[in-house]
């Protein structure tokens, strides 16, 4: 609870990740508080907050007094996740999401954050875990670090989507090559000096591996950083908002019905920070 202030009860609920933050709908909406909400978000990767019953605008104007906002995601900042292909036309890239990522890996700048409110919940499943990829770097043994501390990654959307659909046509294949590939950094050194580790389903191959290396290193590192002890799982509850810092974590949702109504709304703010 250290960070709380007169208007803000912050709540840890793992040792390394996750917090309830307790305040009212106004302090949030005034932004009062924004430059404390984003300490918050940057020490714990992931925080929320519970019973503010918030319109789609509000949550658009929170996420303003947060950042700048992608403008270009869904209407009016407002997406709406949901696996059901009435609702969204990408229900079937979404399935993605089931997998460890973080979002924006092919994006200039990853996305900065992103705000979750949750306007209908599966009954079954559907809930969302989150890992801190600045702890797991943090602990990382020394050898490790040296080992991986030059080397870099190729991210493709290709790759992710394997993971959806496994035996991809050769039209499949063709269609999803077509997106640029990007080469990040394993380790980000932010602009703070923190360090943690880029994984996620878009990352492809290691340069300069053998594939069988590649593979099993990247395998090691997502085990690692994915550890219970690194890991919050979220239980929603209808309206709850949560914001994860996307440059500080990974995320996933656990498998939900295509046809359970589950319908999140979602916001992103714009990233700020290069990789390097
Ligand atoms: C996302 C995402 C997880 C969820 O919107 O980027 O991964 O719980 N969503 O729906
Ligand atoms: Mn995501």
């Amino acid at each position: 609870m250290a960070l709380s202030s007169a208007q803000l009860e912050v709540v840890d609920l793992t040792p390394c990740i996750g917090s309830e933050i307790r305040t009212d709908l106004d302090t949030l909406l005034s932004g009062r508080e924004a430059a404390t909400i984003r300490e918050v978000l940057e020490q714990r990767g992931v925080v929320f907050f519970r019973g503010l019953d918030i319109s789609d605008e509000q949550q658009v104007a929170i996420a303003r007094t947060l950042g700048d906002l992608v403008e270009n995601e869904g209407v009016g900042g407002i997406n709406k996740i949901s696996l059901d292909a009435r609702v969204n036309q990408r229900a079937k890239y979404l399935k993605g999401s089931m997998f460890w990522h973080f979002d924006g890996s092919l994006q200039p700048l990853p996305n900065l954050a992103t705000l979750l409110r949750a306007v209908r919940l599966s009954d079954t499943g559907g809930q969302t875990e989150f890992c801190n990829t600045y702890q797991a770097y943090e602990d990382l043994p020394e050898s490790d670090k040296e080992a991986i501390a030059e080397l870099r990654v190729v991210h493709s959307a290709e790759r992710s989507q394997y993971y959806v659909t496994p035996e991809m046509s050769y039209e499949e294949v063709a269609f999803w090559q077509k997106s640029p590939t990007k080469a990040c950094p394993l380790v980000w050194t932010h602009r703070s000096g923190r360090k943690s580790l880029l994984l996620g389903a878009t990352s492809d191959y290691v340069i300069g591996l053998a594939p069988e290396e590649s593979r099993a290193l990247l395998a090691r590192l997502r085990d690692w950083a994915t550890q219970p002890r690194y890991v919050y799982r979220h239980e929603w509850q209808l309206g709850d908002l949560l914001i994860w810092d996307n440059t500080g974590t990974m995320h996933r949702v656990l498998p939900y019905p295509e046809d359970s109504g589950r319908l999140m709304h979602r916001t992103i703010l714009a990233g700020e920070e290069p990789l390097q």
